[in-house]
Formats: C-alpha cells, structure tokens, sequence
C-alpha cells in the first residue's frame, strides 16, 4: 500500500514508519512538504498517488498555540482543509489524528465520540476547526482523537518526568487532579493498522485503556525506570499554564466497542512493552 504520511518525522509520525516499513512510504512534513501550502500538498499528492493519508502533522505546542493563534489556525485548521481536499482529490482514504482538547474536561465521566464538543484552548479550538474541515472536504475519512501520547523522540510528559526524575532535587510536584488515558505511539499506531482491515468511518477515541492521574502516571514511570527522586501529587492551582488544562481527559473507546473491534491495551501493559523495547532508535 502506498501511504503519505504529514508529520512524518514527529513523534507518532516516526512511530508510523516504524510501523509500517513493509509498505511504500512518504513522509510529509518540513521543510519537503508544508501541509498550509497548496502547491506543496498538491505536489507531493500528486506525484505520489497514495492510497492512504495519515495525517499527523500539527501545531502540537499547547502553550505555543496559546500564545500563537494565527499559526494554530493556520496549520491545525487550515493545513488539516489543505490535505483532506489532496487526498479526496487523489482518491486516498484519509486517517487524520485529533485531540481529547476538543472536550472542556468539565464532564465527571469518559468523552464518548458522541458527546458535544467544547474546546476551551485555541489548540483544542483549532484541532476541532481541522476535524470540520476533514468531514467537509473528504468524505472517506477517519478521525482518531488520542490523549497523553508518548514516544520514543519527545517531547511529551514521558520524557520530562525520565530527565527531572534522573535529576537530584527536592521531590518533584505533579498534578494530581487532573486525569486521562496515557497512550503510546504504538499502540495508535496498532490501531491505525487495525483501521487499514477494517475501515470505520467517522471519529474514533483511540486513547490507551485505563486510567490515570498525571501523578500516578509519573509514579508508574519512576517505578519502570527506576528513578529514585520523590514525587508529591500537587494541584492544577499550584502549576498555572498558559492554556488551561482539561481536568478529565479520559476518552470513551465507545465505537472500537460498537464495531466489535479489539480494546486498545491498557495502559500499564503499553508502558511496559515500551520500556522493553528499549529506545529502540527510530
Ligand atoms: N503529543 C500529544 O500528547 C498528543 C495528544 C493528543 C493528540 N495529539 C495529536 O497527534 C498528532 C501527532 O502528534 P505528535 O506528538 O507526534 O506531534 P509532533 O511530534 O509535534 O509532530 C508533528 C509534526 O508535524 C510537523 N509539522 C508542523 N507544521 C507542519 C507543516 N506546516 N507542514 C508539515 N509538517 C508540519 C512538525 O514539524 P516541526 O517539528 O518542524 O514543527 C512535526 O514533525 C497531532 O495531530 C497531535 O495534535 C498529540
């Protein structure tokens, strides 16, 4: 199968590469190909006739968006318009990757794929305004909305916590109230393979089973790497951001369920398969 991938060389992007290394790639992302730039996108769509589309590329600095809404827009929404109208012009189905920060995190249970959405961060605002645009303007699409993701290049909380964690200091202050579904590339990129059988249309949640505080994920992740600093849980209050965090970030797998699809691995189990497979360089 012929697979472009946008953001090919980010964290879940070389994820996918690993992945799906049997099949004839091409990795989309700067400086090759800028997903806001029609001619760009066209080229590299044009010239590679792909089959499937995996679009990861994004502004992924929550924060940065903040503080940045014109490149947010620009490249979550905008960009996100720019491949889904290449790939429906090409005839390729299209997975593109979404976000728990379409949801408040105000509501006491799971997100369903049915629940209203109701971003509250020019990051979430504009993942969503990217998802609109992929319904509008290719029809054969997937949209899978993942939370808490790490890898084996960073950034992400994984890595924060191994680099504070090796580091000699007083006990490091995590937050302890707010909640969610860690998830390794893997196991997305599992998913997205599951997908490429069994297409499913529409939105997704494709988040690891289980949950966990950002505090008990650090704990879990001191324990597997056997980093011996102290962790005290502390509260969202006591660590202000520029973007507000969502309190519950934990994502309803409820139409994996309905398709009679395999769960996603809980997300102990994910952690554990990514600590033995020990950093492999990707
Ligand atoms: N990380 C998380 O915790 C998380 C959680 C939920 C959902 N997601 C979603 O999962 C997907 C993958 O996330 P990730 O963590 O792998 O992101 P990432 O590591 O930031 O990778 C995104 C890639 O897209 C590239 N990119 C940015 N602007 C581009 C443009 N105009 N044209 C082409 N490529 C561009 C980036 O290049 P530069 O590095 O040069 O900018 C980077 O290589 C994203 O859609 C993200 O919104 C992530």
């Amino acid at each position: 199968m012929k697979i472009l991938i946008t953001g090919g060389k980010g964290m879940l992007g070389r994820t996918m590469q690993r992945h799906f290394g049997e099949h004839d790639l091409l990795v989309a992302d700067l400086p090759e190909v800028d997903i806001t730039n029609v001619l760009s996108v066209n080229n590299a769509m044009s010239h590679f006739n792909p089959d499937l589309v995996v679009h990861c590329a994004a502004m992924t600095n929550v924060d940065g968006c903040e503080a940045d809404p014109d490149s947010a827009y620009k490249i979550n929404a905008l960009g996100s318009a720019i491949v889904a109208m290449a790939a429906n012009r090409a005839g390729a189905r299209l997975i593109a990757i979404s976000t728990d920060y379409v949801f408040d995190g105000a509501a006491d249970r799971p997100y369903t794929e049915f629940d209203q959405t109701s971003p509250n961060t020019v990051y979430g605002s504009s993942k969503l305004a990217g998802e609109d645009a992929i319904r509008v303007h290719c029809p054969d699409h997937t949209i899978i909305r993942i939370a808490w993701l790490y890898g084996n290049t960073g950034p992400s909380f994984l890595h924060t916590m191994r680099k504070l964690g090796s580091e000699e200091g007083s006990p490091l202050k995590v937050v302890d109230d707010q909640i969610g579904n860690p998830t390794s590339t893997d196991a997305v990129a599992g998913l997205i393979e599951r997908l490429m059988e069994q297409p499913v249309p529409g939105v997704i949640h494709g988040s690891c089973e289980g949950t966990a505080t950002w505090f008990e994920f650090a704990k879990e992740i001191f324990e597997v790497y056997g980093l011996k600093r102290g962790l005290v849980p502390c509260s969202t209050q006591e660590f202000p951001r520029p973007a507000p965090r969502p309190a519950n970030s934990r994502l309803d797998k409820q139409v994996l369920r309905m398709v009679g699809m395999s769960s996603m691995p809980h997300w102990r189990e994910a952690l554990t398969g990514f600590v033995m497979q020990g950093g492999r360089a990707e």
